[in-house]
């Protein structure tokens, strides 16, 4: 069996994951022999973006499963995974249905079968929220965006960016603004990687310029990406989303949040009870990439806050774009206590 996303390759035997980390300088693909392996490629962002995260997971899950016979010990290494980032419930998700999988009965076929459906379902929703998106964009909008939702962070076209993309092969002639996204700069490094290779007008914004763009030119949307939503419409999303809504609402400018089904977590009953990853506080302390490593703040004596999410409440959001369509406040709530009960 074979897969190819934009940033994961699955052949049968072997998977390669993009050092998301590297790009956009150097493309280089990890070889992933082990769910262990996998850990430390998730946690260090190598892999990220939700869905991205959920796929590799379960691919890693798969090639697991060919050498471990016994069901209770892959039980308990998915569990592990599980661990590696709290708050893309995309993971739990993925992990979730290799487990159902496991329980009923467990074989290396299944699993890689389950696994794989994972990895095409993702393409599917991609589309999906990609074409509901698309229609709520005009000719000629100019859409801000943030951190990195595309190919690299889905096993599809991606989600808000994915929207974008969509939008665009329609001809709207859209603008878009891409903040950079501090500490780990997935939007200077990822998106504008991937819309220069869309051909999609794009300027690069750093994240304290966004209101002044909002304020002096012209910005028509937002679009942004989840790691989990809960059933009330409260979402978490990248470090800085929740400022941006903020600011839609004073300057009046429409907020949408993009993500398949798998982002939302009918367990969890407001953005209150979202797990929020804290991160190294090196991050907020220097750069370390490709470029070599800067540090600007001291070891000792600075002590760095560093949350990778933040939640953004559902009274800041204009819709939700699912790839079942486009929710509003009530209708979002709606969905959820169908689809939980
Ligand atoms: O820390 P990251 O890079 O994994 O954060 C990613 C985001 O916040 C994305 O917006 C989200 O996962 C949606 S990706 C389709």
């Amino acid at each position: 069996m074979k897969r190819e996303a934009l940033s994961i390759k699955y052949d049968h035997d072997r998977l390669l994951i993009l050092d998301q980390t590297l790009l956009p300088f150097e493309e280089n693909w990890i070889n992933v022999t082990h769910p262990d392996q996998m850990f430390e490629v998730i946690k260090q962002l190598k892999v990220r973006g939700a869905p991205a995260i959920g796929v590799s997971a379960a691919l890693s899950m798969a090639l697991f499963a060919k050498s471990e016979m016994n069901a209770d010990d892959f039980i308990a290494k998915a569990n592990h995974l599980r661990q590696s980032r709290p708050t893309a419930v995309n993971l739990m998700y993925a992990l979730d249905r290799l487990i159902a999988t496991a329980k009923e009965n467990y074989s290396a076929e299944f699993i890689e079968n389950e696994a794989i459906e994972i990895f095409d379902d993702d393409v599917q929703l991609c589309d999906s929220i990609a074409n509901h998106g698309a229609a709520l964009i005009n000719q000629g909008d100019v859409i801000l965006t943030h951190c990195n939702t595309g190919g690299l962070a889905t096993a599809g076209v991606g989600t808000a960016l994915g929207i974008i993309h969509k939008a665009h092969t329609q001809g709207k002639g859209i603008h878009v603004y891409v903040d950079e996204t501090r500490p780990l700069l997935q939007g200077g490094r990822l998106t504008t990687w991937e819309l220069e290779k869309l051909g999609i007008p794009f300027n690069l914004i750093c994240d304290n310029m966004a209101g002044m763009v909002m304020q002096r030119k012209k910005v028509d949307k937002v679009i942004v990406g989840s790691d989990r939503i809960a059933a009330n419409g409260d979402f978490a999303n990248k470090i800085g989303t929740y400022a941006l809504a903020v600011m839609c609402k004073h300057h009046n400018i429409d907020f949408y949040v993009a993500a398949p089904m798998t982002t939302v977590d009918m367990d969890c009953p407001s953005g209150k009870h979202i797990p929020i990853e804290q991160r190294d506080p090196f991050e907020l302390k220097g750069v370390r990439g490709h470029y070599g490593e800067i540090q600007w703040a001291k070891d000792e004596g600075v002590d760095a806050y560093n949350p990778a999410f933040d939640v953004t409440p559902a009274e800041l959001v204009t819709g939700w774009i699912l790839d079942t369509g486009v929710y509003d406040r009530e209708t979002i709530k709606k969905l959820c206590a169908v689809v939980s009960v």
